[in-house]
């Protein structure tokens, strides 16, 4: 059926309709190019570690660039594979205590590849409600049967695998959730996919440089490295300031993935500077591994000016409930100088708009006094 279009009217302008709806309620967003120094204060990026212009991590990159070149020249399979991958493959393994790791083009395709490679039609998956949008997209491709469990329900966990008909299941969820940065219960949730016979995806994005001895990530801190019906997905790019994903477990899912996982096969391998800056930013955080504590102190200080319970991870989320009182609060930090993240529907449910501070190892004391006097004031105009 062909649609009429009015005289003033085009095939694209719903798209106006819709700009209109989320400029009333709050919900554009727009880019805003950083600075090249940072001008303003950061609590907004993911450079937990406070690595992103470490002289080691430029160096890595700029040494890799040199040799290698500026791109990876094709997929991982034809020509984008350099020795410089496979020895970052090996150090994250061994860092986070897995048998072997694969390097992919970000953390989003790692979490695609890996779920559509391990379930598929006869399978299924079950996920966190809070479970990051690439785990959501990767239930979406899956083709498998997917079952959202509410946020950190275990009952509901244990009854979706006891009550599955499906042979395969694979349990998905952040180790960190990005919103709240709230903790998975990740011992109980292992222990229920062994019982009952499933795998269990962990998603360390916020976990790796933050949690667990020297920041390996919360899967180590809790014993579980290595477990052969665990599997760990990450991002380089946030405590390891570069770019890229790895997902790390047993060889036989590495192989398995080198395989069948399609955001591996037919995506351009990472380019060689993210792998060299990934490659000496780990260099860092093992003969420096103060900086994980340093990040969990930083956070702590942050929940403490802001009135929020202490936090697990990195991550402070103020709540301040509507959309445009989180933006005007993230608008009037940025005006003094503070840059500060807004979360907003659809990114967390409605109703709960916030600002999202993300804590940096190497905040200075003097950038503290700063950043306390700037939230004292805004908050102070911005109850929730
Ligand atoms: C929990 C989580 N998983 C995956 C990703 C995706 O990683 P990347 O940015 O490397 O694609 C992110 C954010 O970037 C994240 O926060």
């Amino acid at each position: 059926m062909v649609l009429p279009v009015g005289n003033d009217r085009t095939p694209l302008s719903w798209l106006d309709d819709v700009a209109e709806q989320r400029r009333a309620a709050g919900l554009r967003r727009e880019l805003r190019p950083r600075t090249p120094a940072p001008a303003a204060i950061d609590l907004a990026s993911n450079d937990y570690l406070g690595l992103v212009r470490h002289p080691e991590v430029i160096d890595g990159a700029t040494a890799a660039l040199r040799r290698w070149g500026a791109g990876a020249t094709g997929s991982r399979l034809v020509t984008g594979t350099t020795t410089e991958h496979e020895l970052l493959e090996r150090e994250l393994a061994e860092f986070v205590g897995a048998e072997s790791g694969l390097v992919f083009s970000s953390g989003y395709t790692a979490n695609l590849g890996v779920v559509t490679a391990l379930s598929g039609k006869g399978s299924v998956v079950i996920s966190d409600a809070g479970s990051h949008a690439s785990l959501v997209d990767a239930c979406r491709l899956s083709r498998a049967r997917v079952e959202v469990a509410p946020h950190g329900d275990r009952d509901r966990l244990r009854e979706a695998l006891a009550t599955r008909t499906e042979e395969r299941a694979l349990v998905l969820t952040d180790s960190v959730f990005s919103a709240d940065g709230d903790l998975a219960p990740l011992r109980e949730m292992h222990r229920l996919c062994r019982e009952h016979g499933a795998v269990l995806i962990v998603d360390e994005a916020h976990g790796i440089g933050v949690r667990g001895d020297g920041g390996r990530g919360l899967v180590h801190e809790l014993g579980l490295a290595g477990e052969p019906d665990l599997v760990v997905t990450a991002t380089l790019s946030k405590s390891l300031a570069s770019q890229g994903g790895v997902v790390l477990g047993a060889e036989k899912v590495r192989a398995h993935l080198i395989d069948a996982a399609r955001t591996f096969i037919f995506d351009t391998g990472l380019a060689p500077a993210a792998v060299g800056a990934a490659r000496a930013a780990l260099g860092v955080l093992r003969r420096e591994p103060e900086r994980a504590t340093a990040v969990l102190e930083r956070a702590r200080d942050l929940a403490r000016m802001t009135g929020v319970d202490a936090p697990e991870s990195a991550v402070v989320s103020v709540v301040l409930g509507d959309a445009q009182r989180a933006f005007d609060a993230a608008q009037a930090c940025r005006e003094r100088g503070l840059h500060v993240g807004c979360f907003r529907p659809p990114s967390v449910p409605e109703g709960t708009s916030r600002l999202r501070l993300t804590a940096r190892a190497t905040i200075t004391p003097d950038e503290l006094a700063t950043i306390e006097a700037i939230l004292a004031e805004i908050l102070a105009g911005a109850p929730a």
